[in-house]
């Protein structure tokens, strides 16, 4: 095996401590056997793993976190050393600015979106509302603001966007307009911060549940997650080789539901509006083929092992 010694769990092969990849067996299904991979989410390097570990020639692996980047030459040096593996400090929506990566074209591109269990565990880096934890959530240092400083300065109008477009929040509104009440007297620093808006916002009942959603979506706006996406599918779209496949791993409904239009657009001859009575676009647009009519998700025993992958949807596409 390519997954070295850094510290395997009982679950699927490629687990770490870090990070257990969600949906390995299927990722390889799709990607196993191809010339070179661009893994665009590397974490810790558990999906790269995989890959290399079935047929895959070449793997570049892109993340925007030092800590991952670490974690994965660690567990990856014999690939790394035999020209196998090469990591990347980067933003995969902005792959274009990394030279050494110009030109090139991939037979396979995986995104994991998200966070790895390692970010979240790291207490310092603020994703968790554990208490005392500091409001950060930065992924890396290309991310402009940390979670207190969005949450001292965005408007109440640009607060409500973010609680109802990325956290499915109905009450958005009056979660921002207590936010904005509180910071009047005191910054917002910590998780118990948040935690206490959210509280006095929806009553002291709220619980884990609303606080993971609430603090996801100031996560995402805070790395520019979704806009990140939007602007990414396309450009990689456009790096793969003829035949290549493009896979994409999304644990949130904004993303996966972008994830779903852009390769079913890609897919499609006819781009006239639904209802048209005659196609009007001259047809032919389809540049692959979609490879996942629905999404594929985890079997019960995945979730048993690794719980994080309940949400998790795979899509794939393929181009001609
Ligand atoms: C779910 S984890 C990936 C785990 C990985 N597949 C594995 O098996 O270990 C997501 C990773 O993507 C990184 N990430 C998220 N958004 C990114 C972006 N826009 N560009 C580069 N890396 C990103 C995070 O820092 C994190 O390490």
């Amino acid at each position: 095996m390519t997954s070295g010694a850094a510290g395997f769990h009982q679950g699927s092969g490629w687990d770490t401590r870090y990070h257990s990849p969600a949906l390995a067996t299927e990722v390889v299904a799709l990607l196993g056997g191809s010339a070179l991979v661009l893994d665009g989410t590397l974490g810790g390097g558990g999906h790269t793993a995989a890959l290399l570990d079935h047929g895959v020639g070449r793997v570049i692996g892109v993340d925007r976190d030092p800590d991952a980047l670490a974690a994965a030459s660690e567990r990856l040096a014999e690939a790394m050393a035999n020209g196998r593996f090469s990591p990347y400090r980067g933003n995969y929506a902005a792959i274009d600015t990394i030279p050494a990566l110009a030109g090139l074209r991939f037979n396979g591109i995986l995104l994991d979106l998200g966070i790895s269990s390692h970010q979240i565990d790291d207490a310092a880096r603020g994703f968790s509302f554990r208490e005392g934890a500091p409001l950060d959530m930065r992924m890396g240092s290309d991310a402009m603001q940390s979670a207190a400083e969005l949450l001292d300065d965005a408007s109440e109008d640009e607060l409500t966007r973010i609680f109802r477009e990325y956290g499915d929040e109905p009450r958005a509104a009056r979660l921002a307009r207590e936010i904005v009440r509180r910071r009047q007297s005191r910054p917002f620093e910590s998780s118990d911060d948040l935690v206490g808006a959210i509280r006095g916002a929806f009553g002291p009942r709220t619980g884990p549940p609303e606080f993971a959603r609430l603090f996801q979506a100031v996560r995402i706006a805070v790395n520019d997650e979704l806009t990140g996406l939007a602007r990414a599918l396309p450009m990689l779209r456009d790096r793969l080789a003829p035949g290549g496949t493009f896979a994409v791993i999304a644990y949130h409904s904004g993303e996966d539901r972008m994830v779903k239009h852009a390769f079913r657009e890609w897919s499609t001859d006819c781009i006239c509006p639904p209802r048209h009575p005659m196609c009007t676009c001259g047809g032919n647009h389809a540049t692959g083929e979609l490879l996942t009519r629905r999404a594929t998700v985890a079997s019960a025993d995945e979730i048993a092992r690794n719980p994080r992958a309940r949400s998790a949807k795979l899509r794939a596409w393929r181009a001609k």
